[in-house]
This record gives C-alpha cells, sequence and structure tokens, in this order.
C-alpha cells in the first residue's frame, strides 16, 4: 500500500507572484531564513516534484531523487541527464506510475512548483507551507496557483480544504513568515494513503498527517 504524504512549498510576495516578469525568481524574494527552511524540509523528503524550470539548484540536489514534468516524453522515461530523475507527463502516465518509475513507494514528497504544478496537487497537499514575503511586489509577474491575482494565495487554499496552522517568522526585519496550511481529516487525506473512499468505512481507526517543516530557496 503506498502510503505518501504530499507537501507543498513556495515563496510568494504580497502579490501572491512565485516570479517577476520575465519568469525569474527575482533576488528581492530570496531570504536566508526562507532559504534553510526549504533547504531542509528538501533533505528530509523522499522525492521532489517539479516543472522544468522549477529545480532548487541546492549543492544537495544531485544527491535528490525527482520527478520532473515535461510535455517531451509520452508518460514516464529515465532523464538521460540525471540518474536520479524521472521524466513524467501527467497526460500520458499517473502520478502513482511515475513515482514507481522513480522507485518511491511512501514518505514525503515535496512539491516546488511552477504554477501549473501547484495547481496539479492543490486536492491532494496534506501541508501546503506558505512562505510569504509581505513588503515585496511583483506586479504582472508570475503567480503561485493560475488562480491569482483573481484570489490571494490564501483563498484558494482554503477553497480546497486546506486551514492556516501557526505561522513561523523567517526573517523579522523583512517581515517574511511561513504559515503551514494543514488539510483536515477527510475522504482526500485518506487517498493519499492508496485508501479510496469504499475503504473509509472500515479503517477509519486513526490514519492522520504529521507535520514536518523546514525550507525554501
Ligand atoms: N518563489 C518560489 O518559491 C518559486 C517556486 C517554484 C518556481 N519558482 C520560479 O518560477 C518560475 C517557474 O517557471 P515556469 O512557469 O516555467 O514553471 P515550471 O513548471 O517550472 O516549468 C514549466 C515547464 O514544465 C513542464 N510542465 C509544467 N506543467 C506541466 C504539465 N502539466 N504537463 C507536462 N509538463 C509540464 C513543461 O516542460 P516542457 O517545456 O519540457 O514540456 C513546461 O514548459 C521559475 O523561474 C522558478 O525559478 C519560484
Amino acid at each position: 500500500m503506498t502510503v505518501f504524504k504530499i507537501d507543498g512549498y513556495v515563496i510568494v510576495s504580497a502579490d501572491g507572484m512565485l516570479a517577476d516578469t520575465s519568469h525569474v525568481m527575482p533576488e528581492t524574494l530570496k531570504f536566508e531564513g526562507d532559504k534553510q527552511f526549504f533547504t531542509a524540509a528538501l533533505d528530509s523528503a523522499e522525492l521532489i516534484v517539479h516543472g522544468r524550470h522549477s529545480e532548487e539548484g541546492q549543492p544537495n540536489s544531485p544527491h535528490r531523487k525527482r520527478i520532473i514534468l515535461t510535455r517531451k516524453v509520452a508518460g514516464t522515461a529515465h532523464d538521460p541527464s540525471n540518474p536520479k530523475a524521472t521524466l513524467w507527463n501527467p497526460a500520458g502516465a499517473s502520478f502513482e506510475a511515475a513515482c514507481d518509475h522513480a522507485g518511491i513507494h511512501s514518505g514525503t514528497i515535496a512539491i516546488i512548483g511552477g504554477p501549473n504544478v501547484f495547481d496539479m496537487f492543490l486536492d491532494r497537499y496534506d501541508t501546503f507551507w506558505l512562505s510569504e514575503a509581505p513588503k515585496v511586489r511583483l506586479p504582472g509577474g508570475e503567480p503561485v496557483f493560475l488562480g491569482v491575482p483573481r484570489l490571494t494565495p490564501r483563498q484558494i487554499l482554503a477553497q480546497h480544504g486546506l486551514k492556516p496552522g501557526e505561522s513561523q517568522i523567517l526573517d523579522e526585519t523583512n517581515g517574511v513568515t511561513v504559515t503551514p496550511w494543514r488539510r483536515a481529516e477527510g475522504p482526500q487525506s485518506l487517498a493519499n494513503f492508496g485508501i479510496g473512499a469504499l475503504d473509509v468505512v472500515g479503517r477509519l481507526d486513526g490514519l492522520g498527517h504529521s507535520a514536518a517543516p523546514r525550507d525554501h530557496e
């Protein structure tokens, strides 16, 4: 039985952007405290999932197993440039098939962007770690979710059944915080245990989630 814990990690500007108008994460959105938080989180994850332009680029990156989304393959394939990477096209294979290809059948999976990828898992996150930089604005930039800026990132997380926990300060001077948005117990949270609604009745005996945060580049 696959037992995945799916956590998301992003840092956004006050207007909900993860990158600027040229689709690049600007230096103004990089803070040491957030970087340490994000780095520790990726060090404790079994698998990292991201789009082709969102690899974290950290010293430990070559040692981490990852799934890279691309339309350049039909379903799943080995990445010829990285033995620890699986290439995945969701149009041609399921997420479970991609995890199988990566050799991962349980543990924490870190979803680290871009917007399309963050959206894809909105109904599967156990915890979404939302770092916010209130003094940074990136008008016309790239939103964290496709529904931003019509809605705020917090509104979208709430719409998908996630509730905010206690915020942590990552950078006092710049007011940067991280807030865990956790999924309340329910059918969806059991789905990540590979249990369908049909099984719920027989297994409602204390399946649950534990928080394991840390950080962001
Ligand atoms: N602030 C933060 O915390 C944060 C977090 C993440 C990213 N970022 C930044 O945001 C920018 C994101 O770049 P981006 O918009 O280009 O996003 P991206 O998701 O990293 O890359 C887009 C590419 O990923 C593949 N892809 C994405 N969704 C797919 C899907 N549903 N099916 C198949 N392939 C898919 C496609 O690759 P192919 O072209 O190969 O088909 C697509 O061209 C980067 O500059 C990154 O540094 C910032």
